[in-house]
């Protein structure tokens, strides 16, 4: 079991919160040297022992509706495939042509087979190579040991996982709780480069300490400044973000509490990925190291399909807007200010207090990944 809190005891424990004027309390300080920030040796140690050894959410299972639908983009610093086969299952690939090279898709899409643009060798769903224009220039060559590389995919909770190299750490996905459900549709896609390390970038998310002083005008006066409830199920964590309006079901009786509306979950999956439920829509943003001081943002923008499959309601809309441009907008703001001052010299560590317990979590885990823990 994950141990995290059902929806009515998560609303008892933030009334509880609210009623005493408390926030959920880390056990420990920790103080993460500031040069583990600025090494590339470090990054490089992050990306070869943690980001392509263990199993890392790719995109989500909503991306790859039906079969022949694929999503290709960069992971640590590899090109990757992944795409639903005829038979649903979803597998992924080094997106690297047999032939020299070339990537044989890109972004995302539907179709039948992949056809590389350099010089038409044509690739099954399945990743085996079925055509080579003018097969006769390659005598000998074997098509069936000139597929495309395999990766080990798994589809769990709602999310499709790639571990790149090797296959260790599969036990990390036993007992995920269902993070997307299903019935969802990616409605918008992107990517973003900003210049801070991906570990600023993810403590960002991971705390309710900055809201008040960060977000005075766009989500403070929505919510609670310093009033989370904070879980860790294996090596990830889950912080939520109550709304003020949560304040009412202090009058219900708690068997009767309904909370849709009334809390944000954001799920940290270790190590890279953070799954923000927000009110109408619910946004899975992977932080892909670009290098020590660069993150590209990957995000996908999902929303619970309507029955009819019209078009989205205008709320959901409204709803991706005002996270994008309002609060996601400062705390990239805040990212990017502590990046430039990572090298002044003011830290040779940074301090993370009882307030900041998943991130404190998450140093751990990353430190206990790396010596191979
Ligand atoms: Fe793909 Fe030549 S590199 S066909």
């Amino acid at each position: 079991m994950t141990g995290l809190l059902q929806d009515r005891e998560v609303a008892a424990r933030v009334l509880d919160h609210i009623a005493q004027g408390k926030t959920d309390l880390g056990g420990d300080v920790w103080r993460e040297p500031v040069a583990n920030y600025r090494s590339e040796a470090r990054l490089e140690a992050e990306i070869g022992t943690v980001l392509r050894r263990y199993p890392v959410p790719f995109c989500p299972s909503a991306a790859l509706p039906d079969p022949g639908c694929y999503v290709a983009r960069e992971a640590a610093g590899v090109p990757i495939l992944a795409v639903r086969g005829r038979d649903g299952i979803v597998r992924a690939f080094r997106n690297a042509c047999r032939h020299r090279g070339m990537q044989v898709a890109a972004g995302s899409g539907c179709t039948n087979a992949f056809v590389c643009r350099y010089h038409g060798w044509a690739y099954r769903l399945d990743g085996g190579l079925g055509h080579i224009p003018h097969e006769e220039g390659f005598p000998g060559l074997d098509k069936a040991e000139h597929g495309l590389v395999p990766v080990t995919a798994v589809e769990r909770a709602g999310l499709v996982f790639v571990t790149q190299d090797g296959s260790d750490h599969q036990e990390v996905l036993d007992d995920l709780p269902p993070v997307i459900g299903a019935g969802q549709r990616v409605f918008a896609t992107s990517e973003r480069e900003v210049p801070a390390n991906w570990k600023i970038s993810a403590e960002g998310f991971l705390e309710g300490y900055h809201i008040l002083p960060t977000h005075r005008e766009t989500f403070f006066p929505y919510g609670f400044d310093n009033l989370n409830v904070i879980e860790a199920f294996g090596r990830n964590s889950r912080v939520t973000f109550p709304f003020r309006r949560i304040e009412k079901l202090a009058a219900v009786p708690p068997a009767e509490r309904r909370v849709d509306g009334m809390l944000t979950y954001v799920y940290h999956l270790f190590p890279n990925v953070m799954i923000a439920m927000l009110s109408r829509h619910t946004q899975m943003v992977v932080l892909e190291p670009l290098d020590a001081g660069r993150t590209r943002f990957v995000t996908y923008a999902m929303a619970e399909a309507p029955p009819d499959g019209g078009p989205l309601p205008e709320e959901v809309t409204r709803d991706t807007d005002f996270v994008e441009r309002s609060g996601g907008a400062e705390d990239r703001e805040v990212t990017c200010a502590i990046q430039r001052a990572i090298g002044s010299g003011a830290n040779m560590h940074f301090t993370f207090g009882r307030f900041e317990g998943a991130i404190v979590h998450f140093h751990r885990m990353l430190d206990a990944a790396l010596d191979g823990g």
